[in-house]
């Protein structure tokens, strides 16, 4: 199928890629012209594993384009997702400007009658309005549209695997042929028949086939919601449960293991500590609460799920002073920057929230991200940027772990006890294990621990 994708950011590049991987004819476009010109010459604007390799074998074999021009992109496809950014708005609300400028290009300049496909993340009924927008734009012409919604509940570090083996595929339709074209669009992955890049080629055996749910337009978005506040939910809960654990002498990962058990509550989102950051979850539990109150709903769980995760920075801090008693002047290494392992996005990380407090009260901070430190450069410059985990920490103070990198782990961690000033360590992703870490002699805290 002929399909164009409007917006390069997260969703777009890994939706245009997959797509072309799994054999349609893709063309993608954005109204930054400097991402276009950065992806013709063969490099990417984000980090995520995978999607190299798939660009450009993709790109290679002809089936997958970067076009300057919207318009032309557009003309030559019989399918539109738009995967533009949503971000939030000063109140809350999502900024819906770029959809709704999409809408005007692809009814102007479209050259015909398409099928339209919301995959950014939307308030509900966003889909009605790009209808009566897109109608509105094409009064001249006559072309009419259908439009239809795909949300995408992909994560960012294994964003691709996500999109090419998903749990599910939902998508909300107003008639059959929309639904009939989406479920061809999606056969390749339904079938499992796609060259997986990180299996050798081969799908994994244990990754069963998606279930293909079809809803209408209103209920397709309101499962985005849905979905993205939950999980946020499940994040606030087992951080309101680690202060407990650690007030009562409890070990929070213990006691959420065994209740994940329960399939009724499932393992995972349980993980306690720095709390929830990036560009979906904060934003999407934000919008979901704005949406409530439009509707004259006082959603105060949710409320209380945003405010429990706010106060993750502020009981990090906590720990810090009682640990160091005065932070002004005392140098603190920071591992991690990214709001998560094997991204290099640093859009709401809890990371640099944490690291804004502790310069706020003068402290001499020194940080390494395996590949986040450009975007932290330019970000936030105040923050000595070092070549290696083993030089961010030498003469540290504390070292704050921040994001659990794989590569932390593995790190030697007598050299580390050798280099510091101070062997204290403050995890805040509950990562190492205490004993051992205590074993080494560190003063060690994590949270619920
Ligand atoms: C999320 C959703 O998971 C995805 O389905 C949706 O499409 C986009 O938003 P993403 O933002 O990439 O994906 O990251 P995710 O893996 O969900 O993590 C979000 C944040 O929650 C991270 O900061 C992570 O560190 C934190 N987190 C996650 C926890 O603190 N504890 C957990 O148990 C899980």
């Amino acid at each position: 199928m002929r399909i164009s994708v409007i917006g390069c950011g997260y969703v777009g590049l890994i939706t245009g890629a997959c797509l072309a991987e799994i054999g349609h004819e893709v063309s993608c476009t954005d109204n930054d012209d400097s991402k276009i010109q950065i992806l013709r010459a063969g490099k990417l604007p984000i980090y995520e594993p995978h999607l190299d390799t798939l660009i450009e074998k993709n790109t290679r074999e002809g089936r997958l384009h970067f076009l300057a021009n919207p318009g032309e992109a557009v003309r030559g496809s019989d399918v539109v997702f738009i995967c533009v950014g949503t971000p939030p708005l000063e109140n809350g609300d999502a900024d819906l400007s770029a959809i709704d400028s999409v809408a005007r290009m692809i009814a102007t300049e479209g050259g015909g009658p398409k099928l339209v496909i919301e995959k950014s993340t939307v308030p509900a009924q966003t889909g009605q309005e790009l209808k009566r927008a897109l109608s509105v734009y094409s009064r001249k012409s006559g072309i009419t549209f259908r439009v239809a919604s795909n949300p995408e509940f992909l994560r960012e570090g294994t964003a691709v695997m996500d999109f090419l083996h998903p749990d599910r595929i939902v998508i909300g339709v107003d008639d059959d042929s929309a639904a009939k074209q989406l479920r061809e669009i999606y056969q390749p992955i339904l079938d499992r028949k796609f060259n997986c890049p990180a299996h050798a080629g081969k799908c994994p055996a244990e990754s069963p086939a998606p279930i293909f749910v079809t809803t209408t337009v209103n209920s397709a978005e309101l499962i985005k919601h849905a979905s993205n506040s939950f999980l946020a939910l499940k994040i606030s809960f087992a951080n309101a449960l680690a202060d407990m654990c650690e007030q009562l002498g409890a070990d929070v990962q213990e006691v959420t293991a065994a209740v994940g058990m329960d399939p009724r509550i499932g393992p995972d989102f349980l993980r306690a500590g720095l709390g929830f950051g990036g560009f979906c979850l904060p934003k999407d539990v934000q919008a979901f609460i704005r949406l409530a109150e439009r509707v004259g709903i006082d959603f105060t769980l949710l409320k209380a799920t945003e405010q429990v995760n706010k106060q993750r920075i502020d009981i990090l801090m906590e720990k810090a002073r009682k640990a160091l008693w005065v932070l002004k002047g005392k140098n603190i290494a920071i591992l991690g920057l990214a709001f998560k392992p094997n991204t290099d996005d640093i859009r709401f990380s809890p990371a640099l929230d944490a690291a804004r407090k502790f310069l706020a009260e003068g402290a001499i901070l020194r940080a390494y991200d395996p590949q986040a430190m450009e975007k932290t450069r330019k970000l936030l410059p105040q923050i000595s940027l070092a070549s290696s985990a083993y030089a961010a920490v030498e003469h540290a103070d504390a070292l704050v772990l921040a994001t659990e990198w794989d590569e932390f782990r593995k790190l030697d961690w007598k050299r580390v006890f050798s280099v510091m000033a101070r062997p204290l360590i403050i995890d805040a992703r509950n990562f190492l294990d205490p004993a051992e870490m205590r074993a080494l002699g560190f003063e060690y805290h994590s949270f619920g621990r």
